[in-house]
């Protein structure tokens, strides 16, 4: 008797999908008559539910990177592909958060996480159910009826991010937004995108972040830039202990 093979699909585990391209993308700032190249060469893919963060010092084009991802600038050329399609500006399946605090000063912590729900009809049954259910997520139901100028810049950002979460985007593009936190907040911080993303199937963190501790508590992936080329696309502690990232980023070892 023939033994019974198994359906491909079980002995293959299937890879998850690969949601974002970046191919040879370069971005050409014109100032004053003369060009800056801010970003040159730039190729990496993302896989759907990993976590990558874009590390580099200070002016190798991370938040232009950022920018173009999120839709707000274009690249001078080469191209960026959600799912295959290219990006051309700003969408629902993209959500920025950036270091600064945006919330709106006269709406209490639950209507600023409301906020971007209001304008989806299809989501306005159970709207409330669901922003009760983000305020618990992020440790902030007993805080729901508070004014944003009265509760601390870590419960903000916290309110931030479940603003943007609750819209489900595809990709969650964030510029240092752990950048004014305490060492506390942020790992409440880490733990809450690790939840959101897991329980709500959000395809992509991408991140810029210059505190490893959120770094190693968040990313799987590091894209380390370098005067607008990328020297290093590697699994977080390799990346971390690659000599190339030591020598121009970090100018130590991770663990120093
Ligand atoms: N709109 C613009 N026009 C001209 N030059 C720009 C523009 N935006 C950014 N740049 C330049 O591009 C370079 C990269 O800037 P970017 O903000 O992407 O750096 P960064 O890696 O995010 O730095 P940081 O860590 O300090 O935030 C800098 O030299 C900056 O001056
Ligand atoms: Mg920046």
């Amino acid at each position: 008797m023939r033994p019974q093979m198994a359906p491909l699909s079980k002995i293959r585990p299937e890879m998850p999908k690969t949601i974002l391209r970046i191919k040879n993308l370069r971005k050409v700032f014109r100032n004053n008559g003369s060009f800056l190249t801010v970003l040159d060469e730039i190729n990496f893919t993302v896989r759907r539910g990993e976590m990558i963060c874009l590390l580099g010092r200070s002016g190798c084009g991370k938040s232009t990177l950022l920018k173009i991802l999120a839709g707000f600038l274009f690249p001078s050329s080469g191209a960026v592909l959600i799912n295959d399609k290219p990006v051309t500006g700003p969408g629902p399946d993209r959500c920025v958060v950036f270091q600064e605090d945006t919330l709106f000063p006269w709406l209490t912590v639950k209507e600023n996480i409301a906020f971007g729900l209001k304008g989806r009809t299809r989501e306005k049954d159970g709207m409330w159910e669901e922003v009760e259910h983000f305020l618990s997520l992020v440790g902030l139901s007993e805080f729901r009826d508070y004014l944003p100028q009265d509760i601390s810049g870590g419960m903000r950002q916290r309110v931030a991010l479940a603003r943007v979460l609750i819209l489900k985007p595809k990709l969650l593009l964030m510029d240092e937004a752990m950048a004014c936190m305490h060492p506390n907040d942020i790992d409440d911080m880490v733990g809450f995108i690790k939840r959101v993303a897991e329980e709500k199937n959000i395809a992509i963190v991408a991140m810029v972040e210059h505190i490893m501790r959120a770094v190693i508590g968040l990313a799987e992936k590091v894209i380390v830039l370098h005067q607008g080329s990328k020297i290093v696309d590697a699994p977080t502690k390799e990346a971390l202990e690659d000599p190339k990232v030591v020598e121009v980023y970090l100018g130590h070892a991770p663990e120093d």
